[in-house]
């Protein structure tokens, strides 16, 4: 359990600073135009503040002496701000703690990178083994302003790794590199993409399409995009089936902006119910169904979901959701005629059937929505939604 207690927060490790305190220091300077109570639009005038760069540097080092996690990130960060120094051992310890938070220990590298690269030179060996592919990557991201050479070779060595968030970082870092082993390592993978994991083949592509200013590179993506079935519209997402990041996907499902999943769709009871529940989806659906209701979702409609137009022989017209459909008959959810707040099940024989028209999906088609990237980490967070064994009937 913690406490505030004017400004520090008590709790079982003993006293701390609170982190929105850090933060309000450290936006000092330019502060967000928002007031963090209301959330109204409050724009200050950071000119008519007082400065307060002595009275920051006074006070943090006592900050330094009981911080830990994301809070040495954070006072390191003000400390750059402020002019000050963050104390180098601390950094590099928090640095090489393999069990430290992620973004802390990103946040602490770039900030010792900051303050003083040349203390990270005994250390760029054991940064370069870390097993975590995102820290490795921001390692060699700092590693190019030091030694640009050594970087690129780094980066290939990722690009070849055979973990896929290593190969995926690999990618990454090469796309943004300028140097001629970077083009290379994408002209002779691209030539050979089939032979290319699954999961990274996006990382590959899009990579290769930053580089595209190689002429045998633009001709090597010209080649592989005419290698895609044209009549299926899900070919040109199809390297976004494999190798996206659960987590990220869970994020975007429930917060894109105007991905809008969590408004139409219900997870263990929380969502909307304009489209189907999406609870344990990945027990009953392949990767492959999963990308293509995301991006050609009037491919296939979920019965009950497709609103469909029939034309009787007699010239009616009926309007409804498509529940079922054989040779024989189809069955329609309409409006009760008796009452129109209520629904109701039509069949109708398809020998009373002049035309009707093929279900339409009320889920907008994600690939103009979504990147190829985040479509693929909601396909993997799609995956891990697993059916609960043994949960029924109790
Ligand atoms: C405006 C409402 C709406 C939004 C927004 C929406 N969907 Fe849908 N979704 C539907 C409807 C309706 C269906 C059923 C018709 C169909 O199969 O296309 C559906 C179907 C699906 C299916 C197929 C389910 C199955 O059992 O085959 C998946 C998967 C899905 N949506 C995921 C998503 C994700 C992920 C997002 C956000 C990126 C999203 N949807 C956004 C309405 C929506």
């Amino acid at each position: 359990m913690e406490v505030e207690y004017l400004g520090h927060i008590i709790g079982h490790q003993g006293v701390k600073v609170d982190p929105q305190k850090t933060k309000a220091i450290q936006e000092w300077k330019q502060p967000k135009p928002v007031d963090s109570t209301n959330g109204f639009y409050r724009p200050l005038d950071p000119a008519k503040r007082p400065d307060i760069s002595e009275a920051v540097k006074a006070s943090l080092q006592p900050v330094f002496d009981t911080a830990e996690g994301n809070l040495i990130s954070l006072a390191t960060g003000i400390a750059l701000e402020y002019g000050a120094e963050a104390p180098e051992e601390l950094l590099v310890k928090q640095i090489s703690d393999e069990e430290a938070d992620l973004d802390a220990r990103i946040g602490s590298l770039q900030g010792l990178a900051r303050q003083n690269i040349d203390a990270l030179d005994p250390h760029w060996d054991s940064l370069l083994s870390s097993e975590q592919a995102a820290f490795r990557a921001a390692v060699v991201d700092q590693l190019s302003s030091a030694n640009q050479e050594r970087a690129v070779s780094e980066a290939i060595k990722m690009a070849e790794s055979g973990d896929l968030k290593t190969r995926q970082q690999g990618y990454r870092l090469l796309s943004k590199m300028e140097s001629p082993k970077a083009t290379e390592v994408f002209r002779n993978r691209l030539a050979d993409w089939k032979k290319e994991k699954p999961g990274a083949l996006l990382d590959l592509l899009e990579g290769a399409e930053a580089k595209k200013a190689d002429e045998s590179i633009a001709k090597l993506l010209a080649d592989y995009q005419s290698s895609l079935d044209a009549s299926d519209p899900v070919a040109p997402f199809r390297a976004a089936l494999k190798g996206g990041d659960v987590k990220s996907g869970k994020e975007i499902f429930l917060t894109h902006a105007a991905g809008q999943c969590a408004k139409c769709h219900k997870i263990n009871g929380d969502g909307g119910v304009a489209g189907p529940e999406l609870t344990g989806i990945g027990s009953r659906v392949d990767h492959e169904h999963l990308l293509a209701a995301l991006v050609d979702p009037s491919g296939f409609v979920v019965p009950g979901y497709g609103m469909t137009m029939v034309t009787l022989k007699n010239g009616e017209s009926i309007g409804g959701a498509l529940l079922e459909e054989t040779g024989e008959k189809v069955v329609l959810k309409i409006p009760d005629p008796d009452d129109s707040s209520q629904q109701v099940e039509k069949t109708i024989a398809m020998s009373e059937i002049e035309t009707r028209q093929p279900p339409v999906s009320a889920m907008p088609p994600m690939g103009y929505i979504l990147t190829k990237t985040e479509i693929r980490d909601v396909v993997a967070f799609l995956a891990s939604l697993k059916e609960k064994k043994g949960k029924k009937g109790h």
